[in-house]
């Protein structure tokens, strides 16, 4: 299954997935990022795996999301995407670009779902005294963070954990789950 992944950021996640689809037997392959941030670093990760990886600003397109995302979806088509993979993709969506990608597009999340939606989950779970914390794969719908879920990992809070502490720790789980998640869910997809 040819893959792309859209990111924003560092692209942690994004490498992990590139990296499991090369493996042999995988049953996908990044073939494409797509970054919504030109100095995103993600991008020059991407190629040195060898991955076409695109800058395509939303900026220019100003208020009008809809247009910046028809292009981001032209880019997806041209490059025979078939499924999506969201990492650290700060932008909201519209439901037209869900529309298109209706149970075809993923997203990880840094929270046990329904737990803490939205930004600053880390933070929010320390605050909140929580014991452990964790991230979700989950299906991408018109809501935000609000498909179903696909798969969750959990990690402990320990006590003098910051938010940042515990960022690194749930991302070394997101880093197993996404893959191995993305994999399940395109074997289950295919006939
Ligand atoms: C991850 O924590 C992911 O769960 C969230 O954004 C972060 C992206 O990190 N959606 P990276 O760019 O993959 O390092």
């Amino acid at each position: 299954t040819r893959v792309a992944v859209l990111i924003s950021g560092t692209g942690s996640n994004m490498v992990s997935l590139i990296e499991a689809g090369q493996a042999p037997d995988a049953p996908y392959e990044v073939v494409l990022v797509v970054s919504n941030i030109a100095g995103a670093a993600g991008l020059e990760k991407a190629r040195t795996l060898g991955v076409e990886a695109v800058a395509l600003e939303h900026a220019p397109f100003g208020k009008d999301r809809e247009a910046h995302e028809r292009a981001v979806d032209a880019l997806l088509r041209e490059h025979g995407v078939q499924a999506v993979a969201l990492a650290g993709y700060m932008r909201l969506l519209t439901p037209w670009l869900v529309r298109q990608w209706a149970s075809r597009m993923l997203n990880i999340h840094p929270s046990l779902l329904p737990l803490y939606p939205g930004l600053n989950t880390h933070a929010r779970a320390i605050e909140a005294g929580d014991r452990e914390a964790g991230c979700t794969v989950h299906i991408v719908t018109e809501g935000v963070d609000e498909g179903p879920a696909l798969g969750q990992a959990r990690v402990p809070i320990l006590p003098g954990d910051t938010a940042e502490i515990l960022s690194e720790r749930v991302k070394a789980a997101e880093h197993q789950l996404y893959p191995r998640i993305l994999m399940e869910f395109l074997r289950a997809l295919k006939p």
